[in-house]
């Protein structure tokens, strides 16, 4: 018990007491910023002829606009559609400015961003900071005036800035001298920066101040790769180094943990259920890094839940944190809206950890989860434990105090009241999570004993 209790002393301390004062003020991505970037599919693959419909090129972001359109992506939140590395040539203009590749670009990034935003989306751009690019095209150094001004120019509504060819020290001054460059521009620009990231690979202390003062978002942690074993990889970093960098996250400013492989080749359901839960539960930046064209329904569905999302954009902005590890199985939360007075709801997740084949009972009351409005809560499940058969029918077990077993189908309320001491009981797949959402009952809807 003791371990609880500790857990929740430390959301008191985000919740009340380390809110930072300020951060970057230039009225963008209030909630975790949506999208598509092409990287983690993509890569810098600019062989055209073996890889027509895949490789880096204006045909790949048109097509990808088109379905984020046409395949309802955009109706839900998914609103960027952002170039990677690539996309440029590896000298300037004689006027020293940036060029895209002409081959794979012809019509040029300003016709581009034009296209994307006659679909009702947003453009985005990736530089970096250094001399060359990651993949060794022109960087921004020397140029970083006339690089903000052309991407203002070229109607870029996102930057992404990455780090290589620099000098890590010199981050803390050449990150936010860029950021006020695109200020300067007038043209409102998300700006991302993956600043920490390389610092906290060279050991270095990361002033999260300063980024969360210069950033909108920030990777802070190494590149996800297509994998289950990476994603743990990632999410694990982010609960060891979640008491440093949780206070950081709020609308405006938020920490990355890289882009949802959902879609591809590597994750199963479960798992596309697990990342999507978590990157809720840590209010990350939601950014497809797919094949559109290819996206088998059943992962469509877990990307565009709009309960799974709701959680992730929630006005408040907190990100999530693991809270208890226990038999295999960690129990992650977020303090979510509605909220009155002192009480919070909260969106909670248990994720299976276990190499077990079968699926783990797992019960914890609501009081050890730090869930103690005396009044109770409305629970929702959202991301199914059984997935019958092939159907897309998401079934959940939901058993109050050991005598209901309820069988609630994805989105469901569930009738019962649950009370701070009430035993929440879930199973979980290998691999896969149970995500919930616990909505706390107003006291205006509790009036002489009776709930109204
Ligand atoms: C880029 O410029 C350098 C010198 O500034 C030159 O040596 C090189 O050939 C140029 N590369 C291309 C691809 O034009
Ligand atoms: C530039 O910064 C100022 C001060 O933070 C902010 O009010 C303004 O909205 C910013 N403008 C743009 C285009 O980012
Ligand atoms: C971190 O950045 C803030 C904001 O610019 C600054 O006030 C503070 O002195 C910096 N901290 C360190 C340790 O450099
Ligand atoms: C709750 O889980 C424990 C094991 O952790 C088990 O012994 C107990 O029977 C479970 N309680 C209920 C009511 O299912």
């Amino acid at each position: 018990m003791l371990g609880y209790k500790i857990k929740i002393r430390v959301w008191l301390c985000i919740l009340v007491a380390c809110k930072i004062s300020s951060a970057l003020n230039n009225g963008l991505a209030l909630t975790p910023p949506m999208g598509w970037l092409a990287w983690q599919r993509f890569r810098c693959t600019i062989d055209c002829e073996t890889f027509p419909d895949e490789c880096v090129s204006e045909q790949l972001f048109m097509t990808t606009a088109d379905l984020l359109v046409s395949e309802g992506y955009d109706k839900v939140g998914y609103k960027y559609v952002v170039i990677d590395d690539c996309w440029m040539t590896h000298n300037r203009t004689a006027d020293g400015k940036l060029q895209a590749d002409e081959k794979r670009f012809p019509h040029g990034i300003k016709a581009l961003a034009d296209y994307v935003h006659s679909k009702g989306l947003k453009f985005g751009i990736y530089e970096s900071v250094g001399t060359k690019s990651c993949e060794g095209y022109a960087g921004i150094k020397g140029y970083e005036k006339i690089d903000a001004q052309t991407f203002a120019e070229w109607g870029v509504d996102y930057v992404k800035l990455d780090g290589c060819y620099t000098d890590e020290r010199k981050m803390d001054t050449n990150f936010p001298q860029f950021g006020k460059y695109l200020n300067e521009t007038g043209r409102p620009m998300i700006y991302s920066c993956c600043w920490p990231f390389y610092q906290e690979g060279k050991g270095m202390q990361v002033n999260y101040t300063l980024v969360s003062q210069s950033c909108n978002l920030w990777r802070n942690y190494g590149d996800i790769q297509e994998s289950y074993d990476s994603l743990i990889n990632v999410l694990d970093n982010f609960a060891v180094k979640q008491d440093i960098w949780a206070q950081y996250a709020g609308p405006g400013h938020w920490n990355d943990p890289d882009m949802l492989l959902i879609g591809n080749f590597a994750l199963s359901h479960e798992q596309s259920q697990t990342q999507m839960a978590l990157w809720a539960i840590l209010a990350a930046p939601l950014f497809m890094s797919n094949k559109l064209s290819t996206v088998q329904p059943n992962f469509k569905k877990i990307l565009q839940n709009t309960d799974v999302i709701g959680i992730n954009q929630d006005k408040l902005g907190i990100q999530g944190k693991r809270v208890y590890k226990d038999q295999g199985i960690e129990i992650w939360s977020k303090p979510i809206e509605p909220k009155e007075e002192e009480y919070y709801s909260y969106a909670i997740a248990f994720v299976n950890r276990r190499t077990i084949g079968t699926p783990f009972p797992y019960n914890i009351t609501l009081n050890n989860l730090g869930l103690n409005n005396p009044i109770g809560y409305k629970i929702k499940m959202h991301i199914t434990k059984v997935n019958y058969k092939s159907i897309l029918i998401y079934i959940f077990f939901f058993i109050v105090l050991c005598t209901n077993h309820k069988n609630l189908f994805d989105g469901t309320t569930t009738k019962e009241i649950l009370k701070p001491d009430s035993l929440l009981k879930v199973i979980v797949n290998p691999s896969g999570v149970v995500l919930l959402r616990a909505n706390i009952i107003s006291k205006y809807e509790y009036i002489h004993g009776r709930y109204i």
